[in-house]
């Protein structure tokens, strides 16, 4: 008799693992444990067995109905779950929230893509920098009062005998040097785009900011060539109607120096309230001085450049016509103006 117990639950088993539905296993349970089910028609015929294996087979019958309405139950449930996990697969899906890049970024890959699309080749310099390469490579010596316009942040380093003390460095033009000193022979095209620290805060200004700064130098190289490439800037990243004009100024490291202005988008360059004349100031350029060439190792009797350096935050609040109120929401974390982009 035990191994006819043994064969019904291993039968019992493999059914109960079979079965589709809860009916299937009501079916079974009637089939197995029933009062004329398969187990206790065997507790029956126990009078059959020897008395003194008797108890043995009791407790391998009672055993194995046991275990078989466990396995019922853990069927019974796992078939309910199937059930609700059930889902209609043509529901559309809930889309998971994912984040994007921030504007400054779309803004700076936006730039260097226009500029590469001409031989431009993205370069980034140090941020933290040595006078040398801030200032005074760049025509401005150690109490130059054209320094006081970058309101610099000075890094409390030993100061190096060539380079002077460390800086924050607060354009991308010390960038023109290095490229320089990289390339050694022109021609040199280069679009430098970094983060530019200086010690200025309020609703137009941000003390770590972006610039994005071009060089180009070779022979022959003159102001129609400037020109040329700003005008292709402001087709491509603002828009095809758009125009740029030069407007005398001063830098220490260009001759002549211009300040860029570029026509507004809002009213065509005929004024309104936003550019009041027509007008958009985008940035400095010039050509490189020659005192810049020589400091960088290059021949201005040979060769001549041009450069230009304007914020990458102010450049794209002009092409989005984003009038915002204060540049430091740029840089608040405010997820409620970021997601807007
Ligand atoms: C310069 O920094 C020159 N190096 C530009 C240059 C390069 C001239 C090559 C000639 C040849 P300026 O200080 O004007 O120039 O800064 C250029 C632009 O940087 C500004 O027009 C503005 O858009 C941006 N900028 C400057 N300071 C800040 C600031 N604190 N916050 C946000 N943007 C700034």
């Amino acid at each position: 008799m035990r191994e006819e117990i043994i064969n019904i639950k291993n039968e019992a088993y493999a059914q109960i693992m079979d079965a589709k539905s809860t009916s299937e296993l009501e079916e079974l349970k009637i089939l197995y444990l029933g009062r004329s089910g398969k187990l206790n028609l065997l507790t029956k015929r126990i009078k059959e067995v020897p008395s003194e294996e008797r108890k043995e087979v009791g407790m391998l019958l009672n055993e194995s109905k046991n275990a078989i309405t466990s396995l019922l139950s853990e069927r019974r449930n796992s078939l309910k779950e199937s059930a609700r996990e059930w889902f209609d697969a043509t529901i559309p899906g809930i889309k998971p929230k994912i984040g994007h890049l921030h504007l400054v970024t779309q803004a700076i890959e936006e730039i260097s893509r226009t500029f590469e699309q001409i031989g431009f080749v993205r370069v980034r310099y140090p941020e933290v920098e040595w006078d040398w390469y801030a200032f005074e490579g760049l025509n401005m010596p150690s109490g130059h009062p054209a320094r006081d316009e970058w309101e610099t942040f000075f890094v409390d380093n030993p100061t190096h005998s060539k380079y002077g003390q460390t800086v924050l460095t607060p354009h991308t033009s010390s960038g023109q040097l290095r490229e320089m000193e990289r390339v050694k022979v022109p021609p040199i095209r280069m679009i430098n785009i970094a983060k530019c620290y200086r010690r200025q805060i309020d609703t137009s200004h941000v003390p770590m900011f972006h610039q994005f700064e071009g060089l180009v130098i070779d022979k022959g190289i003159s102001i129609a060539h400037l020109k040329g490439t700003l005008d292709y800037f402001a087709r491509n990243f603002f828009g095809k109607e758009r125009k740029t004009r030069l407007r005398p100024f001063h830098f220490q490291f260009t001759e002549p120096s211009f300040e860029v202005d570029v026509t507004c988008g809002v009213c065509g360059g005929r004024g309104c309230k936003l550019c009041k004349g027509g007008w958009l100031e985008l940035g400095g350029a010039g050509m490189v001085h020659p005192v810049v060439l020589k400091n960088g190792g290059i021949d201005p009797t040979v060769y001549s450049g041009f450069a230009f350096g304007w914020g990458v935050e102010r450049t794209y609040m002009m092409k989005s016509g984003l009038s915002i109120p204060d540049i430091r929401v740029l840089y608040s974390s405010d997820l409620g103006f970021l997601r807007q982009f």
